[in-house]
């Protein structure tokens, strides 16, 4: 039986490392998504058939409320809330880490780990620093869910000696868990708990609002290394490869985001960069005025354009308008224009948001291009057509250093001969930071919802 669920693991584990390449790319996501399925199916069935449960009442029930509560919200969750529910998940990662663990502290024989007061050193060492990994998770998750929900205020604070007192309780928290693992002793784990907790509020408060999605990939990082330390307390390898397929792919996408954003990687890992820059940046009011045009004058301009860049942003998405942008685009690509979309990396609210809601809508892949693929063409481009896109296009970002997204590489809108923006109106993005090109002569603000412009615009041409 222990041969047989072994190879099962071994199965799942290798449909997992294929489901992680399927979803690099969205032409083989499908099946990517597919392969993940099956092998947690089989990671499930193979553990509820090991002769160790004793009973399969309190799974079942465990099982039920589970899966109604998962089924529900994954039934009703816009996508565009799909990080805070992500981060919410990660807390749940997090605390069942710690629990997994005071469970093994206080009963070890049920762990096969020694008796209360003589675990091996080992266990000790995975327990501590599997308990205090998750502790940081847990809290962590939670401060960016309500910065995310909107619970918590998403501009950073920071305060004053904040990366001192980082570090002072990260040298705390292990010199505790060495202490821990010498005498077992029971206030030491709780205290490597508390202290965990602390440090991971602390770590999430000073980030601001434009640098949260390299945040949650983080915390997505953290959560996978917190269930490959379960993993390691209930010696069961196939949660340790999953848990270190979690953190590492994690951690991969986290320094990928960091590069596209221009941030350091390793002031992610120690918490609050760009904190200090953008406490000065936000809600900057303006009163000039923005030039306004209207679907008409959008369809007419475009339909005598030869080379169109469509950038599409997170207004998209909650207009649900990808599927009459791509109407738009066939038509005007009937009418003879080059149509390509231009995506940022941190475009929309989670990574790859907008790529797949273009796939959704059936937008050929090779006119999706990214952002290092497509930024010089737009000095050669006739129309930029933005789309609920703001923060990714705002030049602030290359030219004040007290913004919030200073630094942060965007697309270059501006060098297009015409650029039409379209939104409801002139609030700013995500970052809270004014964008000065709606004041721009060659920028006609199209007021309206994504979709609706859209549709207005399809009839213009269609006439
Ligand atoms: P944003 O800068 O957030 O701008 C979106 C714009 O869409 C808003 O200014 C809004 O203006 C407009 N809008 C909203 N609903 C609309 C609708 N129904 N129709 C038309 N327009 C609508 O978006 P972005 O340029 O995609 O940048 C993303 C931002 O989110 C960045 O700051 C990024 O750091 C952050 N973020 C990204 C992620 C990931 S992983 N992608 C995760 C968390 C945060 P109006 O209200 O005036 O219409």
């Amino acid at each position: 039986m222990s041969n047989l669920s072994t190879a099962a693991y071994l199965v799942s584990s290798v449909l997992f490392i294929l489901s992680l390449r399927g979803l690099s790319h969205p032409s083989t996501a499908r099946r990517g998504n597919f392969l993940g399925i099956l092998g947690m199916t089989i990671a499930i069935i193979t553990t509820l058939a090991n002769p160790g449960v004793f009973s399969y009442k309190e799974i079942g029930i465990a099982f039920l409320i589970g899966g109604l509560i998962g089924t529900s919200i994954a039934v009703r969750i816009q996508m565009t809330a799909l990080p805070q529910l992500v981060a919410a998940f990660h807390s749940l990662v997090g605390l069942a880490a710690v629990f997994v663990a005071a469970s093994a502290y206080y009963n070890p024989s049920a762990f096969n780990i020694g008796t209360f007061g003589s675990i091996p050193m080992g266990s000790l060492i995975e327990m501590s620093i599997g308990t205090a990994i998750g502790a940081v998770t847990f809290t962590g998750s939670i401060i960016a869910f309500g910065k995310l929900q909107g619970f918590v205020s998403g501009n950073p604070l920071v305060f004053k000696g904040q990366h001192f007192l980082n570090l002072l309780l990260g040298l705390g928290i292990i010199a505790l868990i060495v202490k821990f693992c010498i005498d077992q002793n029971q206030e030491l784990f709780w205290l490597i708990v508390a202290a965990s907790f602390v440090i991971g509020v602390l770590l999430i408060v000073p980030i601001g609002g434009a640098d949260m999605p390299v945040i949650v990939s983080m915390l997505n990082s953290y959560s996978g290394w917190a269930a490959a330390g379960i993993g390691f307390t209930l010696s069961n390898n196939l949660l340790i490869i999953t848990g270190a397929l979690v953190g590492s792919s994690g951690a991969i996408l986290s320094y990928i985001m960091c590069k596209g954003m221009n941030r350091s990687f390793l002031n992610v890992l120690l918490g609050g960069f760009g904190g200090e820059q953008a406490a000065s940046a936000d809600g900057v009011k303006d009163d000039r005025q923005a030039k306004q045009g209207n679907a008409a004058d959008a369809a007419f301009m475009m339909k005598n354009s030869q080379k169109i860049i469509i950038v599409p942003g997170y207004g998209m998405a909650v207009a649900q308008a990808q599927h009459a942008l791509r109407e738009m685009g066939d038509l005007l690509k009937a009418a003879g224009a080059d149509v390509r979309y231009a995506i940022h990396p941190v475009a929309g609210r989670m990574p790859g948001h907008m790529n797949v809601l273009l796939a959704e809508a059936n937008v050929p892949y090779d006119e999706v291009l990214e952002l290092d693929e497509i930024n010089r063409d737009f000095s050669e481009t006739d129309v930029a057509f933005v789309i609920g896109a703001n923060d990714v296009t705002n030049p602030a970002a290359k030219t004040d250093k007290t913004s919030a997204i200073y630094g942060m590489p965007i697309l270059d809108v501006e060098n297009a001969g015409q650029v039409f923006f379209v939104k409801r109106g002139m609030a700013s993005g995500y970052a809270g930071v004014q964008n000065e090109l709606f004041f721009r002569d060659n920028t006609l603000m199209l007021f309206g919802d994504a979709k609706k412009v859209c549709e207005d615009i399809i009839k213009g041409l269609e006439n």
